[in-house]
């Protein structure tokens, strides 16, 4: 059975770690007898918003609900496209409209990478970012008044439904609960935030209630991102809305020696629609063109990918194959973010020559 997996490389480093995934992908694909067909689409600032003024076609929702997945680099060049023109017409409506609900972000310390904290090893830092992704700080309600006054005011809701928060809470307490410590952290910032934080709180509680044997703490956001750098051995699965998610998947990661490793799962669980895979970093203007991004995050997407569309082998097969390229250590290889003097393209070649020599 082949499956349709659309890619868009997006900008900047979008284009540069893109390749690098789809080279580990064909290596996975042909090791493991997996029947793979690409589509690509140039959905992009520099490409098909700088012919058309739009960042896709308006009939871009039937072009590709019928994928079985969507591979996705990094879309934004703020130079020429206003970032919230640029992700409101791509990478947000996908979340909205193929109703991915769950942004899943493992965020994980790798063999031979220095973490920035101190003492800290591989092993001390494993745990994942569940993010709600459709709902919460990121709404469309709202507006201004009294526009270029000194009357303006601009206002902006966060929007949370039961039936929204409920859904990530499940699938986050099912994550914890298949995990060896079975533990779940709630970011919240029911002190300050005092309608939806509180009412959050109540549903972490309620849901919890289903789960006795799942231990469950929460902190407030501020306190929370004080022990990711502090204590990130204490977590395990941490929950937040769609802003609290965000952050803390760009902070983990850091915490983990670089952002350029983490991937990211937006995932529609019920597979009414595609789920989409991409690296939590963007298009880094400030490297684009070098050939230096680390392609890792790309990489892992794609592995996460993998899993999804049923192929837990050849998922695995790539993510050993990067430990142990990392594990080596040969910086003629790495990126300059893990102290390598390599390329995007050395690195992911490696890694999918380790795949092709994985023995099944
Ligand atoms: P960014 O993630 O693009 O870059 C932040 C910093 O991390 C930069 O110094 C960059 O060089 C570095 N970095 C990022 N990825 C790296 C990699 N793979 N290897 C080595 N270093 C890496 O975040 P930003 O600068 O806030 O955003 C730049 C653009 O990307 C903006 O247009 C933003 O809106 C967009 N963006 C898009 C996505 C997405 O498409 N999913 C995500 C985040 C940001
Ligand atoms: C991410 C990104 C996006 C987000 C931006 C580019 C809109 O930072 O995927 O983490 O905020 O969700
Ligand atoms: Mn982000």
């Amino acid at each position: 059975m082949t499956q349709r997996i659309a890619v868009i490389p997006g900008d900047g480093i979008g284009t540069e770690v893109m390749p690098e995934g789809l080279r580990t992908l064909e290596a996975a694909a042909k090791k493991f007898g997996i029947d793979l067909a690409f589509e690509h689409f140039d959905f992009a600032c520099c490409d098909y918003y700088a012919k058309h003024g739009q960042m896709m076609p308006d009939d871009w929702f039937e072009q590709l609900k019928d994928f079985d997945a969507i591979f996705y680099g990094a879309v934004g060049w703020p130079d020429t496209v206003p970032d919230h023109v640029s992700l409101w017409g791509s990478l947000l409506q996908f979340r909205r409209q193929f109703d991915q609900y769950i942004n899943l972000r493992p965020c994980k310390l790798l063999p031979g990478i220095k973490s920035p904290l101190a003492d800290r090893n591989p092993g001390d830092i494993d745990f994942y970012v569940v993010r709600e992704n459709t709902e919460g700080e990121y709404s469309s309600v709202g507006g201004k008044m009294f526009e270029g006054t000194d009357r303006e005011v601009v206002i902006q809701e966060t929007v949370m439904s039961r039936h929204g928060v409920d859904r990530v809470l499940k699938y986050a307490f099912d994550l914890a609960q298949s995990r060896p410590r079975k533990k779940l952290t709630s970011a919240t910032k029911s002190n300050g935030i005092a309608i939806t934080m509180p009412w959050w709180d109540e549903r972490v509680e309620a849901m919890s209630g289903n789960y006795s044997d799942v231990s469950v703490d929460k902190f407030h956001i501020d306190i929370l991102t004080a022990n990711f750098v502090l204590h990130p051995d204490w977590f395990d699965v941490v929950v937040g809305s769609n802003l609290f998610g965000d952050i803390l998947s760009d902070l983990g990661p850091a915490c983990t020696g670089t952002i350029g490793v983490a991937p990211s799962a937006n995932i529609n669980p019920e597979g009414k629609f595609p789920s989409l895979f991409e690296p939590v970093h963007g298009s880094a203007p400030d490297i684009a063109g070098k050939g230096i991004a680390n392609p890792i995050g790309q990489i892992w997407s794609g592995a996460m990918m993998l899993e999804h569309l049923g192929h837990a082998k050849a998922a695995k097969a790539i993510v050993d194959a990067f430990e142990a390229v990392l594990a080596e250590g040969d910086a003629s290889l790495l990126t300059p973010d893990i102290r390598g003097q390599g390329t995007t393209e050395t690195l992911g070649q490696a890694i999918a020559e380790r795949i092709l020599e994985t023995e099944q």
